[in-house]
């Protein structure tokens, strides 16, 4: 690697985006550390309730115990790894049965029955609980995380928190969910996110709500703010758009928000997934919601653009504007630490 100043600073190479082989260290050092959303409490409000998912191909889930605490597992079963839940949300009726050959696990995980299951000495059920994962809950958000060593959620967001100040979120509730595939490494949109250099080329109509020539992207620990000045007063995306390491952002609008994962599929595939948060769950209104279509197809075409170049084998490295590209710059060097640098 050459030695950069930080008026130079080069991009990642691009085998980054195209390798199949960054995907599995990608999973284990990325994704499986960090806080994922998978959901929201108002999803699962009573005993038995559950969310599911897979994300970066770890199978999730999440369900409320009788005392209405949140447990979450590997969505796997322990014998011969069914599916527990095989819907995104669902209710069950006190236990949690796999979908293969029924074993029955109470709602704290604890196997309470292998059905049918047959003589079998040695076989002790006290040691084939499903495998937990941490769950915390963010202004009614629901993340998980795999990692026992990574800090608290609320660390994790506190810049998000603090710019939110006392925004109420209490009454909001899920009122749409929506998914777009994209034929992209998740690090291509990433960074496609994290700046708003491309604006005024690749998205006319928001070009015409912002004044993109003031956008500004300001870092602040893992959490990437974006503010550009409005147009006119009636801008609908006028609030709040925020990025969190390492695949989550945050579109708050007047009324309501929109929180985006992007879900890495596989090393060049990647899926948005967007969930709406509304006031008592009221419809998204249809501007809002042709405006994040028409965003979101202009991006897709430009990063699938862009993901086809990556690995074509011409470009190797670029050089990332610093009036621009603050974001992007960090998000790359958060992606190289976690990596431990491995080119
Ligand atoms: S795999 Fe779950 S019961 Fe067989
Ligand atoms: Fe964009």
């Amino acid at each position: 690697m050459t030695t950069q100043t930080p008026e130079q600073v080069d991009t990642l190479p691009a085998s980054w985006y195209c390798d199949p082989a960054r995907w599995p260290l990608e999973r284990a050092e990325i994704f499986a550390p960090s806080w994922q959303l998978i959901g929201h409490e108002s999803e699962m409000a009573r005993p038995g309730a559950w969310i599911a998912d897979t994300i970066a191909g770890y199978p999730l889930l999440v369900v409320r115990s009788e005392t209405g605490a949140l447990n979450g597992f590997h969505n796997v079963c322990r014998h011969r790894a069914g599916p527990i839940a095989t819907t995104r949300t669902g209710q069950c009726d006190g236990a949690l049965v796999c979908a293969y050959h029924g074993w029955r696990y109470a709602l704290d995980g604890r196997l309470r029955e292998a059905r049918d299951f047959g003589a079998a000495p040695g076989f002790d059920p006290r040691a084939f609980a499903l495998f937990p994962v941490r769950v915390a809950t963010w202004r009614g958000l629901v993340f998980v995380c795999q990692s026992p060593d990574a800090a608290p959620l609320a660390d994790w967001l506190a810049p998000l928190d603090a710019r939110l100040g006392d925004a109420d979120w209490t009454n909001l509730r899920v009122a749409l969910s929506r998914t777009h595939d994209l034929a992209c490494n998740w690090k291509t949109y990433a960074e496609n996110y994290l700046e708003g250099y491309h604006v005024p080329l690749i998205h006319p109509g928001l070009d015409a709500e912002i004044e993109s020539d003031r956008y500004v992207v300001t870092m602040d620990g893992r959490i990437a703010f974006h503010d550009a000045p409005r147009r006119t007063p009636d801008a609908i995306y006028d609030g709040l758009w925020a990025w969190a390491w390492p695949n989550l952002g945050v579109n708050v609008y007047r009324r309501g928000l929109m929180m985006e994962r992007i879900s890495p599929m596989g090393p060049h595939a990647t899926r948005l997934d967007y969930l709406y948060l509304t006031p008592d769950g009221e419809d998204v209104p249809a501007e809002t919601l042709a405006m994040s279509d028409q965003v979101t197809a202009e991006d897709k075409a430009i990063v699938e653009s862009v993901q086809i170049n990556l690995a074509a084998g011409l470009y190797e490295r670029g050089r990332l504007s610093p009036r621009h590209e603050g974001g992007v710059r960090a998000f790359q060097g958060f992606v190289a630490a976690a990596l431990g640098g491995a080119g």
